[in-house]
C-alpha cells in the first residue's frame, strides 16, 4: 500500500482544544493537511487556534456524547479523509470505589460508546477520500489493566479491540486504522502521575512518524514503548509490573 499523503487532505478530531488533540491539529496542519474541523463540546474554548489559523481551521460544535451533535456532522462536514477520534475523560478510581460503576459508564459513553458513533456518523465521506484513516487514541492502558484507574483502562481496551476490528471491517474499503497507546502525557489528564510526562506534540509527531513507515500500532513515548516490550515476552508479566507499580 503507497504511504498516506497529508498534503490536501482534510480532517476532523474530537477534542480538539487542548491536550494531545490540540498537538494533533498543530501538527497534521504542519504536515500539509488542508482543513481541519476543530471540534470541542465549547467553541469559546477554540478561539486561539482559530486565531492561529484563520483559513484552515473550522471550529465544530461536538459534545460527543450529544446525538444531536453527531448527527450533524453529517451536514456540516463535506468531505474528509482523516478522522481523529481523540476526546476522553479518565476518573483515577478502581472498580470497588464509591460511584465506579456510575462512572465506568460515563468513561465507557464518552471513551468508547461516542467514537463507535461518530464513526458510523462519518464513514460514508470517509468511503468517497481517495485515501482515508481512522485514528483512535486508546492507552497503553488498553492493552494492560492499570489498576489505579481500573475502569478508564477497560474503555481503553474496548477501544483497542474496536480498532482491531474496524482494520478487518474497512480493509476492503481502503480506510486505514490506526491505534495510539500512550503512557502518561504531560496535559490535564495526567496531571495527577508524578512520572516523567513527554509533551502531546510527542504523540502527534510519533503518529505521522509511524505513518510514513506504515505502521499502525503506535506506542508513542519511552513508558508506553517498555510496557509493550513487557507484554509482548509475556502479557503476564506486564500484569505483574503493573501491579507493583501501583500498590507499590
Ligand atoms: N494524557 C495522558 O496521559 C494520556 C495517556 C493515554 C491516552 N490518553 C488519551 O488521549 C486522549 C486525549 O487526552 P488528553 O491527555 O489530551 O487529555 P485532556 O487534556 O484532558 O483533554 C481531553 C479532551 O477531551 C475532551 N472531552 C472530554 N469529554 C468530552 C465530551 N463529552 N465531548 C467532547 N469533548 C470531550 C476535552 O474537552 P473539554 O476541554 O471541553 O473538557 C478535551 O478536549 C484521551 O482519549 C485520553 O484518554 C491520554
Amino acid at each position: 500500500m503507497k504511504s498516506f499523503e497529508f498534503k490536501g487532505k482534510i480532517s476532523l478530531i474530537t477534542g480538539a482544544n487542548r491536550g494531545i488533540g490540540e498537538a494533533y491539529v498543530h501538527a497534521l496542519l504542519k504536515a500539509g493537511v488542508k482543513k481541519v474541523y476543530a471540534a470541542s463540546r465549547n467553541l469559546d474554548n477554540l478561539k486561539s487556534l482559530r486565531e492561529h489559523y484563520p483559513d484552515n481551521l473550522e471550529p465544530v460544535l461536538l459534545d460527543v456524547t450529544n446525538s444531536d451533535h453527531i448527527n450533524a456532522l453529517k451536514d456540516q462536514i463535506l468531505s474528509l479523509d482523516i478522522l481523529i477520534n481523540n476526546a476522553g475523560i479518565a476518573n483515577n478510581c478502581s472498580f470497588t470505589s464509591e460511584n465506579s460503576l456510575e462512572i465506568a459508564r460515563q468513561e465507557m459513553e464518552v471513551n468508547y460508546f461516542a467514537p463507535i458513533q461518530i464513526i458510523q456518523a462519518v464513514l460514508p465521506k470517509l468511503k468517497l477520500s481517495s485515501q482515508a484513516l481512522i485514528i483512535n487514541i486508546s492507552s497503553i492502558a488498553g492493552i494492560s489493566n492499570f489498576p489505579n484507574a481500573a475502569p478508564y483502562s477497560a474503555t481503553k481496551a474496548a477501544m483497542h479491540s474496536l480498532t482491531q476490528g474496524l482494520r478487518a471491517e474497512l480493509a476492503d474499503e481502503g480506510i486505514q486504522v490506526m491505534g495510539i497507546y500512550p503512557g502518561p502525557i504531560d496535559t490535564r489528564m495526567a496531571e495527577g502521575f508524578d512520572m516523567e510526562k513527554p509533551a502531546p506534540k510527542q504523540v502527534a509527531l510519533e503518529t505521522i512518524n509511524a505513518l510514513s513507515k506504515q505502521e499502525f500500532d503506535v506506542f508513542p513515548d519511552d513508558f508506553s514503548k517498555q510496557m509493550y516490550e513487557i507484554f509482548l515476552e509475556h502479557p503476564k508479566q506486564l500484569e505483574k509490573v503493573l501491579y507493583e507499580m501501583v500498590r507499590g
